[in-house]
């Protein structure tokens, strides 16, 4: 094998379905990284379960989302996947991370906040306050030096950094800190210009069809200045031109100009994202279509890239356990 630039690690929680914000967001930085780095993508399912007591759904948000993964072009030659609650060492890992670290680091966390503010759960579990100590336990087993996540999770990386500072300095080094990676265009708007989230219930699906896709995206809203087609626009405040960016780049100049001049209206220029979204997403399409009928072959991907990482963990845990002097 040839020598790999450093280790990528990144995950995505399976509580539903994968939206053009994860593509944007994420997988964009994870397509880009499996060429060059060795990669480990994880099922987050722990830390799914850290906000609801219905555990359910899970195990299928989990599988379809592997075959998502595998679609958009994930290769599972190349990039390990793997889920987090079938590796014993990310649970003990996080176990032994909240011996050494203070409330106040965690209590202060942001996305934490926001789902309690965003969910409005008045009895917020134990597990939920744990949850960017667990992400750092994910990221540290793998020693990784990259890790490409959406803005809102940019805070726990940071915190991961801080936890293995300090772990660092109390066993020995044994960690290198993390870099946090960002896509160009990390936030994608939904249908009614806010967030994009499951929860507001205005996401474009990678599994849209292309009905879906064009109605959708003829929703999206541009610039409020422009009224008549010939108005200048302005495609700083329009969040169709944020899509362009990320799905047609060779020709967001000529869009923007077109824009600014006066020279397209709003519907046209929608028109023509949504046929180069159909466009993007066509060999996805067909993969996903694959996958769907065969769901045999996405539980052994990633059984198999599980039994990978867990090589790892085992080696990791081991070594922390030494440094700790947990010997017994
Ligand atoms: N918390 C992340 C999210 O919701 C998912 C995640 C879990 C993750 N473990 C990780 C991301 C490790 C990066 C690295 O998006």
């Amino acid at each position: 094998m040839y020598e790999k630039k450093g280790i990528v690690v990144s995950g995505v929680r399976p509580t539903g379905k994968l939206h053009l914000g994860h593509y944007a967001g994420v997988l964009v930085n994870w397509l880009k990284f499996q060429e060059e780095y060795e990669c480990y993508f994880e099922v987050a399912d722990w830390h799914a379960m850290t906000d609801r007591t219905d555990f359910s759904q899970i195990p299928m948000h989990a599988l379809e989302m592997v075959a998502d993964w595998l679609s958009v072009g994930i290769d599972p030659q190349r990039s390990t996947i793997f889920l987090q609650s079938a590796i014993p060492e990310h649970a003990e890992f996080h176990l032994l991370l909240s011996m050494i670290i203070p409330i106040p680091w965690v209590e202060h966390c942001p996305v934490y906040k926001d789902i309690v503010d965003k969910k409005g759960i008045e009895h917020v579990s134990y597990a939920l306050m744990g949850y960017p100590v667990l992400q750092a336990a994910d990221i540290m087993l793998y020693k990784a030096d990259k890790v490409p996540v959406g803005i809102d999770q940019a805070p726990h990386v940071e915190l991961t950094r801080e936890i293995i500072r300090r772990f660092n300095s109390l066993f020995g080094k044994l960690f290198p800190e993390p870099e946090t990676i960002l896509t160009e265009t990390p936030r994608l708007l939904g249908v009614d210009g806010k967030k994009m989230s499951k929860s507001y219930n205005n996401s474009i699906l990678l599994t849209d069809d292309e009905g879906a896709v064009k109605h959708k995206i003829s929703l999206l809203v541009t610039d409020p200045q422009r009224i008549r087609k010939t108005d200048f626009g302005h495609p700083k405040v329009c969040s169709a031109f944020e899509y362009y960016k990320v799905f047609n780049k060779p020709n967001v100049s000529d869009i923007e100009k077109e824009c600014k001049n006066g020279e397209i209206g709003c519907v046209a220029c929608k028109s023509r994202l949504g046929d180069v979204l159909i466009d993007t997403f066509k060999d996805f399409r067909k993969k996903r279509e694959y996958f769907k009928e065969n769901p045999k072959e996405v539980s052994r991907i990633l059984l198999e890239g599980t039994e990978r990482a867990r090589i790892v963990t085992k080696r990791t845990f081991n070594e922390v356990k030494k440094l700790a002097k947990i010997t017994y």
